[in-house]
């Protein structure tokens, strides 16, 4: 018996956690594929340390419970019930009297489960809370150090520590005393019984034989019902887990792709802003009636004081946001008529923000294509003026080039950007220039990569060098959201407008 029991247990250990790490697997999944499906305007909103608590800490609670409940339900739902009827069969009106504690056990445990859903609730807010601290202090580490606020840093950590340390002694609180609370009522149950089966066997109505059977089984049974009032806790705790992690899984995106979308045919003419209005957020237009086109082959630069929209102009186009007024054509297609695969598949789109992968540099110039050659992507380094430095480093291509690109230099960033951006070789580039100066080699080496990307392809590009500007076909001047005027870089010039004001205060930094 005992070798089965040690086989069955194996078994058993082994399945409950397969079941449970299964589970949480494939809801883990779910939700990060969720994500990846969302609009732009959740992951601006949302706090990443947040959704890596629920990731993980919150997937973590879940597979707790998975792995204990279900086997308390059988084993100890089964006892129960057995337990249960030999009572009523050896004497059915003490059996009553044990019963009517039931519910006052099943009140209680409903309150603990409330509390301790409440605390677990406060307990994963400040976990995440951790996380962002941690994280954010970690990646600016070089601020943290300058500004000298390494004791401010710890006094804050200390400070959020402890208030996790609080909230999870109130849980251990209810927690132990779940427990003795339990026992307690079942002492007093245990109480009546004995008082009165011990008079009825004194009296001998009762044989003693089935008054020490009649104790020994309820004392069995408060076991199992003590069972479930401990792992209430867990329980709870994954309620919340679980709840937390299925908001990830049914969040849904807000700008759609339309059922049965066309797909966009090559680019092949024009790209239109009619009349387009936009707002982050109802009250506050950032977006005003902007209107203007770039005709296949052009060069189409924007302009314009920081905070006219520029940045936000080149969302549209990738359609992270939909318009609220007006209409994005391509070729004079709506854009929200047309799937998201050929819409971007035909941007190109280099940010303002260099946003590179903790991976290798071939694999960060090769993410614009699964499956690109070492040869194409060598292409494209060299083409961005980037192969240079990639061969000093001893591993090439394998280079690690650490969080957000930690190891490289600003300018580097900037040319395995643009060499991301050749390898996909899209008709159509938003090029939005880094705002940041680098030193007149860097500078003329990207500037250099830029030039490569730009040829041979329909552009806008959100301007920061005069270079690039005055070999634009046409610029857009924003301001206020709207277009303040556009022309060539003489007849802008000519007007003496705000273009002329802001060309001239860029000539006196040079
Ligand atoms: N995700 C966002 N949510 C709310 N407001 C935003 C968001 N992104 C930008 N804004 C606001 O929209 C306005 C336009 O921003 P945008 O980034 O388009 O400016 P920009 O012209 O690119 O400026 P810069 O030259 O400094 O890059 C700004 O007032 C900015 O504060
Ligand atoms: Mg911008």
């Amino acid at each position: 018996m005992y070798f089965l029991k040690a086989a069955l247990s194996y078994v058993h250990d082994f399945m409950t956690a397969y079941i449970g790490n299964a589970i949480v697997r494939r809801l883990r999944d779910e939700a990060y594929s969720n994500i990846h499906s969302l609009s732009m305007d959740f992951y601006t909103a949302v706090d990443s340390a947040r959704v890596i608590a629920r990731l993980t800490n919150d997937g973590q609670l879940v597979q707790n419970a998975l792995t204990k409940i279900p086997v308390m339900i059988v084993r100890d739902g089964l006892t129960v019930i057995g337990l249960t009827g030999f009572l009523f069969y050896l004497h059915w009106k003490f059996a009553l009297i044990a019963f009517a504690l039931l519910p006052v056990s099943g009140v209680l445990i409903a309150r603990f489960g409330k509390s301790l859903r409440k605390t677990s609730r406060l307990g994963q807010a400040k976990m995440s809370d951790l996380y962002t601290l941690i994280q954010e202090t970690i990646v600016g580490a070089p601020v943290v150090k300058a500004f000298q606020r390494e004791d401010y840093e710890r006094d804050r950590f200390r400070r959020e520590n402890a208030t996790y340390f609080g909230i999870y002694m109130k849980n251990a609180r209810v927690e132990s005393l779940s427990s003795p609370v339990m026992e307690m009522v079942g002492a007093v149950g245990m109480g009546v019984i004995l008082w009165f089966g011990g008079k009825d066997v004194v009296n001998h109505v009762w044989t003693t034989g089935a008054f020490f059977a009649f104790i020994g089984s309820a004392l069995s049974l408060y076991q199992p019902v003590k069972n479930f009032s401990r792992s209430n806790a867990t329980l709870q705790q994954a309620f919340s887990g679980a709840e937390r992690i299925f908001q990830l899984v049914d969040e849904r995106p807000t700008v759609k792709e339309k059922v049965g979308a066309a797909q966009l045919p090559p680019f092949s003419r024009t790209i239109e802003f009619d009349n387009i209005s936009f707002a982050y957020r109802p009250d506050r237009p950032v977006l005003q009636e902007v209107g203007f086109h770039v005709n296949r082959g052009e060069v189409v630069a924007l302009v314009g004081p920081s905070g006219s929209g520029k940045t936000t102009l080149s969302s549209l186009l990738m359609r992270f946001y939909d318009v609220q007024g007006g209409a994005v054509r391509i070729d004079g297609h709506d854009i929200r008529d047309v799937s998201f695969h050929s819409l971007r598949g035909q941007i190109g789109l280099v940010t303002q923000e260099t946003l590179l992968f903790n991976d290798t540099i071939r694999a960060n110039i090769g993410y614009a294509r699964a499956g690109a050659t070492d040869q194409e992507i060598m292409a494209a380094a060299q083409a961005a003026n980037a192969w240079e430095f990639i061969q000093d480093k001893p591993q090439g291509l394998d280079t690690m080039i650490g969080e957000r690109g930690l190891l490289l230099s600003g300018g580097q960033k900037q040319r395995l950007a643009i060499a991301r951006a050749i390898l996909k070789n899209p008709p159509i580039l938003v090029l939005d220039e880094a705002t940041s100066s680098l030193d007149a080699q860097s500078e003329r080496l990207v500037q250099e990569a830029v030039e490569r990307l730009m040829k041979n392809r329909t552009v806008i590009v959100i301007a920061h060098r005069l270079a690039t500007v005055k070999n634009a076909h046409r610029i857009v001047v924003m301001e206020h959201g709207r277009v303040a005027e556009s022309g060539t870089h003489a007849e802008l010039l000519a007007a003496n407008g705000i273009y002329r004001h802001l060309y001239e205060l860029q000539i006196l930094e040079k």
